[in-house]
């Protein structure tokens, strides 16, 4: 194993060089089979590259969330604005349409509740390859926790995750968790998204930091951009505007959309700047216009 100390600093990103798309659009995922690129062609729109994901996850860990207490009502009305669901199984089987759905990213590890003191400890993979292939995912999402205590463990559910998926041709999205302790810097995402990728993920949810460019350009497989905590929603388009600007091929939001005073607007606008090439002012623009009429 190389030595961690007295390495010289990486620096040399060249950011303005492409990867090259070796005949497959999506960044890193050339030599996969036929069944694996047609799932991600379902996540991704080949037309643009890019996605917009709808993130409901957040009662397997946090019980009803405000604008998620009834999934049953939330979910379907969103369903038409976004390129696809991402939740866990209990909330695909009991409140999404399957003759109605968009595609799945089902979230396949359990993690600890917001009751413990501190949640990055560790998650475990809660599905096995059945279930994942039962439910039709898409794609499905490993919890991983970097430079926290269950950063072994998770590591160890992510490469048996990909094992998984590289048997059946399905997507893995290694999500990169920030414990509470964790530090928000361009030095930390770039040590996790690159080591996720490099554990096999197809693709990594991650959150937006200064230097992203950085982050996306050493990463080999394409970056999905979390939202996080509820903003305002002209900060919240502002930040979508720079990751896709610095390299992220999309979002995965939840709380930015579903408790916004206007969620489906909320999405027009976020599409406007994923798929369409708006800039975050213009998106606002949209964002205003259509919670008028939708009000
Ligand atoms: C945290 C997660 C979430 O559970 C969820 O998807 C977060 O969505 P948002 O922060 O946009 O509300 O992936 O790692």
């Amino acid at each position: 194993m190389a030595d961690a100390q007295g390495n010289k600093k990486a620096k040399d990103y060249r950011i303005e060089t492409p990867a090259p798309a070796g005949g497959f659009f999506v960044k890193g995922a050339c030599n996969g089979d036929w069944g694996l690129k047609n799932r991600l062609a379902k996540i991704f729109r080949p037309d643009t590259g890019n996605t917009v994901m709808l993130a409901f996850d957040h009662g397997y860990i946090m019980g009803p969330t405000s604008g998620l207490e009834r999934l049953d009502i939330a979910i379907p009305k969103l369903n038409p604005y976004v390129d696809v669901l991402m939740g866990t199984r209990g909330a695909i089987r009991s409140s999404v349409d399957p003759a109605a759905s968009k595609p799945v990213c089902l979230r396949a590890t359990h993690d600890e509740s917001i009751l413990k003191e501190d949640m990055a400890l560790g998650s475990g993979r809660g599905l096995d390859i059945e279930e994942i292939i039962r439910l039709n995912a898409q794609m499905f999402a490993v919890q991983t926790f970097v430079g926290s205590g269950g950063e072994r463990d998770s590591l160890e559910a992510l490469c048996r995750a990909v094992d998984d998926g590289c048997r059946y041709g399905i997507p893995v999205l290694a999500v990169v968790a920030v414990g509470k302790q964790m530090q928000r810097t361009t030095e930390f995402f770039l040590l996790a998204t690159r080591l996720l990728a490099e554990h096999g993920a197809h693709a990594i949810k991650t959150y937006y930091c200064e230097g992203f460019e950085k982050v996306a350009a050493a990463c080999p497989v394409p970056l999905i951009v979390a939202g996080g905590k509820k903003l305002p929603e002209e900060d919240a388009l502002g930040m979508v505007y720079r990751a896709i600007q610095s390299g992220a091929r999309g979002v995965d939001m939840g709380r930015n959309i579903f408790q916004s005073s206007s969620p489906e607007a909320m999405c027009r606008a976020i599409r406007k700047i994923v798929h369409e090439g708006s800039t975050d002012k213009e998106a606002y623009g949209v964002f205003r216009e259509e919670s008028k009429s939708a009000g």
